[in-house]
């Protein structure tokens, strides 16, 4: 009887290690393939610095980027069951394509070229690309026309919408859609002109319900600028029945959309354009009167007669100059651009004759929680009504130059979509 016990027991015993092996295996298979994806992709930070600082620092270095590494592998493991595709487990491939901004001996360019989730800035987590745009800023910076790119050589694209692929933070998953505008992209890091693209996720806002990644990129730096210059404007005491508001450039990625948004929000809104053949498409996105920039007379005094309760300001320069004599009492101007010139010739008066607000608006710059608000709103009540009147065309990592060169000589109409992975 107590040999058949002792039998029993070691029978058990063997069977319990026999889990313990196959529990313990499990985790052990997979943590190493995370933790070499996260060494490939997102657990850099700070460790091309650490050579000088010496042994001890690296080492510690490397003791929190295992922990690091570990976390993220748990994290991975608890989530990846339910809420992601295999496709969207971790897998950065080895290369991938970008449209990379150089300045060297061989001169000013954009080239598509070959990368690896390394050569591109740090960040705590990496996106598919599906889709980017075109802005004016991004014309700038692929052809040099501007200085907008700090430092060489550097991914091009302001924008980005895609999907998480590997992360370590807490407040985003795999499989998670996100996007990205501004924030440093293309000026100061790598942007989202490239397959994958790795980003600290303090910036990643996620896609709110009612935009598709497409239509958050027919957006882009331009839906949201259109969007803050509102929101600066109610902010500072605009209201729809003070009267019209003017939009200049409004041909343009911003102004179509400030167009559309500001008619949806009660508003009137006259469009200045260049482009005389498009007025009927401007009068589709709700223009109620068009106004050729060509024909445009401000008068020569300090302050004119006022035609608009408030103004979004495309254009700068003499346009600008202009608008500060022509708006009505304690109208706002929101001063979003500069494609007619960055000089601005005016006087006091306007500002404390009539008290007009001008108000600087700084998409790339734009605090999070103000930028989370504004992207729930072009989610809902300010969501364009005309979205695929304002797409204009489609394009590929390929053919951008084009488009730039469209943009910078002022023949830009509505968004521009560029097809990434999407
Ligand atoms: N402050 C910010 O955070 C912020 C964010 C986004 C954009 N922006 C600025 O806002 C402006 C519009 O940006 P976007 O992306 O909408 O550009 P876009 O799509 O290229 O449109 C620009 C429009 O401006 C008008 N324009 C007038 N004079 C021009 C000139 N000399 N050169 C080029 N365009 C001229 C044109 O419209 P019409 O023919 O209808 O007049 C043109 O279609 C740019 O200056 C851009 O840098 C600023």
């Amino acid at each position: 009887m107590a040999r058949k016990k002792t039998a029993e027991r070691k029978k058990k015993k063997k069977k319990s290690a026999t889990r313990k092996t196959v529990a313990k295996k499990a985790p052990g298979k997979k943590a190493p393939a995370k933790k070499a994806a996260a060494k490939k992709g997102v657990a850099k930070k700070g460790a091309a610095k650490k050579g000088a600082a010496g042994k001890t620092t690296a080492k510690k270095a490397a003791t929190k980027k295992t922990a690091k590494g570990k976390a993220a592998a748990r994290k991975a493991r608890s989530r990846t069951t339910a809420r992601t595709t295999p496709s969207e487990r971790g897998v950065v491939p080895e290369t991938f394509r970008a449209m990379r901004i150089f300045d060297d001996d061989q001169g000013y360019r954009g080239e598509v070229v070959d990368q690896t989730i390394d050569e591109q800035s740090e960040g705590d987590t990496v996106i598919r690309v599906a889709w980017s745009g075109i802005n004016y800023k991004d014309a700038l910076a692929g052809t040099g026309k501007g200085k907008i790119v700090r430092q060489f050589p550097l991914n091009g694209g302001i924008d980005a919408a895609g999907t998480v692929v590997e992360s370590q933070s807490d407040e985003f998953h795999e499989g998670e859609e996100v996007l990205i505008t501004g924030c440093g992209l293309s000026e100061t890091r790598d942007g989202g002109y490239s397959e994958y693209l790795r980003v600290p996720s303090k910036w990643l806002v996620p896609l709110p319900k009612g935009l598709t990644l497409r239509d958050a990129m027919l957006l882009g730096t331009a839906g949201f600028t259109a969007a803050l210059s509102l929101w600066r404007m109610e902010a500072n005491g605009q209201t729809p029945d003070m009267g019209p508001v003017v939009v200049t450039g409004a041909s343009g990625g911003v102004g179509s959309i400030a167009i559309d948004i500001l008619t949806r929000a009660g508003y009137e809104a006259h469009a200045i354009s260049g482009k005389v053949e498009r007025f009927d498409w401007l009068r589709k996105l709700g223009a109620q009167q068009c106004i050729s920039s060509q024909e445009l007379y401000w008068g020569e005094k300090p302050l004119e007669s006022a035609h608009w309760a408030g103004a979004i300001d495309n254009v700068g320069g003499d346009m600008l100059a202009g608008l500060t004599r022509v708006i009505r009492p304690w109208g706002s101007i929101a001063s979003c651009g500069m494609a007619g010139g960055v000089g601005v010739r005016t006087t006091v008066m306007p500002f404390i004759i009539r008290g007009i607000g001008l108000l600087g608006i700084n998409s790339a710059g734009c605090p999070y929680s103000i930028r989370k608000e504004l992207w729930s709103r072009l989610a809902s009540e300010w969501k364009p009504a005309h979205l695929d009147a304002i797409e204009n065309s489609e394009t590929t990592l390929d053919n951008l130059s084009e488009y730039f060169e469209t943009a910078l000589r002022g023949g830009s109409v509505g968004r521009v979509l560029v097809r990434i992975g999407g």
